[in-house]
């Protein structure tokens, strides 16, 4: 068992479901395929920040904060679930997004209003302005009296990660399935990393595959790497090299760019709900499960080898992506659920 000696505060009492998909096994032809449903949380739609956040918000009660605060764009999958998560359990949240002021992004950040949080615009800044805007206002707050946990280091948030590896591990473990190849979206690196290092303290039991949605291979590697050597140092264990892990990175899905809907990618969330009734979004899951599918069924993975995808959630985002569907958007034709499948 992991036993990492950081506070923790319990958000998840159980594990998230492991779930085959049955018809999408019976309509390809390939058995043995998984999704791990990180979206299926108690919590504000659920989502891969939560597992972070019971980290995150167990150093900042051990700090003794009043308030958290978080910075990310209008529509951010941390933002929303940080202002869920300090309404919960009762502390003050202030909002950092990198948007303009205006109805546009008022309405994109709707959910962080209904959670009660204070959102500041700070209009179209870049990712290390909007972060210093946010150190400069939690030195006023304190100058105020204030107490504020900034969420958000990578280091501490993917300890949620490294216990996820633990989680899956030990399904897979009770239900006597040799699980081998696991996908997951290959972003800014903390959930990446945080798996990655649980897998290792395991004994690198699964292939870990990234799906790049943000960055060329190279930055997707160094970021996940210093993660991963954070973790170490942080937590003091003993884990192999991060270049002899094995971690493939596919590059072929990323398309134009972050958040840059591709035909493959909506193909995946048809072909996923129209299959087994779940939900993708196009900036995260989509690009991932189109992968994870095409990798699995066209013959780069051995057809003997179990194959899960973590679904990170993040399906708030859907309801402002109607645009990006070419065949179900404004004057788009509906296809044929058929004609929709690979
Ligand atoms: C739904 C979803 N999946 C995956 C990720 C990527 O996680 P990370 O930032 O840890 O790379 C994010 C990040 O915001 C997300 O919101």
């Amino acid at each position: 068992m992991i036993h990492l000696n950081d506070p923790r505060h319990r958000l998840l009492e159980t594990a998230t479901p492991l779930q085959r998909l049955n018809r999408l096994e019976a309509r390809t032809g390939r058995a043995g395929l998984y999704l791990k449903r990180d979206d299926q949380m108690d919590m504000a739609l659920g989502g891969n920040k939560l597992r972070s956040l019971e980290f995150w918000l167990g150093a900042a009660f051990a700090e003794g904060a009043d308030m958290l605060l978080v910075a990310g764009g209008a529509m951010s999958n941390l933002c929303r679930l940080t202002a869920a998560v300090a309404a919960m359990v009762g502390l003050d949240c202030v909002v950092f997004h990198n948007a303009p002021a205006d109805a546009a992004s008022r309405d994109r950040a709707f959910l962080n209003r209904l959670f009660g949080a204070e959102l500041r615009f700070l209009g179209p800044v870049g990712e290390d302005e909007r972060g210093a805007a946010m150190r400069r206002a939690a030195q006023e707050l304190k100058a105020a009296g204030r107490r504020p946990y900034l969420v958000g280091d990578a280091v501490v948030g993917a300890l949620g990660y490294v216990l996820a590896a633990e989680e899956l591990w030990n399904q897979t473990h009770a239900a006597g399935l040799a699980l081998r190849h696991v996908f997951l979206a290959g972003s800014m690196g903390p959930t990446e990393a945080g798996f990655i290092f649980g897998n290792a303290l395991l004994g690198n039991p699964f292939a870990v595959h990234l799906v790049s949605v943000e960055y060329e291979e190279a930055e997707l590697v160094a970021r996940t790497q210093l993660i991963y050597d954070g973790l170490a140092r942080h937590t003091g264990f003993a884990v192999p090299a991060f270049a002899t892990l094995g971690v493939t990175c596919h590059m072929d899905w990323l398309g134009a760019g972050y958040g840059e809907p591709t035909a493959e990618a909506e193909r995946a969330i048809l072909t996923l709900a129209r299959t087994e009734g779940i939900l993708l979004e196009h900036t995260y899951t989509a690009k991932t499960f189109a992968a994870f599918l095409a990798l699995s069924t066209q013959g780069a993975l051995p057809a003997g080898e179990a194959a899960a995808m973590i679904h990170t959630g993040g399906l708030a985002a859907l309801f402002s992506q109607f645009d990006l569907f070419r065949s179900l958007g404004p004057g788009g034709q509906d296809p044929a659920s058929c004609a929709a499948f690979p």
